[in-house]
């Protein structure tokens, strides 16, 4: 499947306002602070964001005294971060760019967070592994997670059924989310049924399906591999342990490895 074909949930280009409102949970905290866990554990200091969106990431450890850096390719979810870090008076640099191919300078730690790479064709997400490469010192670290392929059973996908509403300014947004898994390619495909009301205008409703590229532990391992990277360590995304079969997400620690150890 091309990168267009996978297609976009609609809050990255078309609906930012309501990024936040799907993206942003009770859990983000959490998954933020296990990130941030990692981070430290490898005397981590500076930080590329590559798919930053709003900036949850980046604004988390600016607070947290590292050096960060947002980039995204959606310039409407960017504008919404530099919104965010003048509040909260953080001086922070997010330029507008793509993973596959942005080139910002050399961070001890690369990452791209909550199933950001399942936007990507493998292809895609193999030229994104060696261009993050690019922006690490030898020795750097990638962080990132994606769905496990090998966890998500028909059971397991059909309860990640979804109804969210949501209030931003003074329209009302309810969300239908079903999901579908094709495992023979990877594919997480979802649909999703948006009502958006104005005031007492009559509703807007409007249907978009994505798909999300999935992978397994060992297929991670192999392209990481291909692409200048080893495994250092692996979890779950609230950081328990990893489990082949049960995790349902992969949360990956890779380290680039150095010209001499090649
Ligand atoms: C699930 S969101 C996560 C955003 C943010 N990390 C967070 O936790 O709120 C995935 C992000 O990846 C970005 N994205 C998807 N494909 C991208 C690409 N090829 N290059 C840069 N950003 C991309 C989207 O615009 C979106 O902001």
């Amino acid at each position: 499947m091309t990168n267009k074909r996978l297609g976009l949930p609609l809050e990255y280009k078309k609906l930012p306002e309501f990024f936040d409102a799907h993206n942003i949970g009770d859990d983000t905290e959490l998954k933020n602070s296990v990130i941030e866990k990692s981070l430290k554990k490898h005397g981590i200091k500076t930080v590329l964001d590559l798919t930053c969106g709003t900036g949850s990431q980046v604004l988390f450890l600016a607070k947290k005294g590292y050096e960060v850096v947002g980039s995204d390719f959606s310039p409407d979810l960017l504008k919404i971060a530099r919104k965010k870090a003048k509040e909260a008076k953080l001086n922070l640099r997010f330029i507008d760019g793509d993973m596959r191919t942005i080139k910002v300078g050399k961070f001890d730690a690369a990452i791209t967070m909550f199933n950001a790479i399942g936007h990507l064709t493998k292809s895609g997400f193999e030229k994104a592994i060696k261009n993050i490469g690019s922006n690490l010192k030898d020795g750097g670290i990638y962080v990132f997670d994606i769905f496990n392929l090998e966890a998500l059973s028909d059971e397991v996908v059909s309860n990640f059924s979804m109804y969210k509403h949501k209030k931003v300014g003074d329209t009302q947004l309810h969300s239908v989310q079903c999901s579908t898994i094709d495992r023979k390619n990877g594919f997480l495909t979802s649909y999703d049924h948006h009502i958006l009301q104005k005031k007492a205008e009559e509703p807007t409703r409007i249907n978009n399906k994505f798909s999300l590229q999935i992978y397994s532990a060992k297929e991670l391992k192999e392209m990481l591999a291909r692409c200048g990277f080893k495994i250092i360590e692996q979890y779950d995304i609230d950081g328990s342990k990893f489990l082949t079969k049960k995790s349902i997400s992969i949360l990956t620690i890779a380290q680039k490895i150095g010209k001499n150890e090649r």
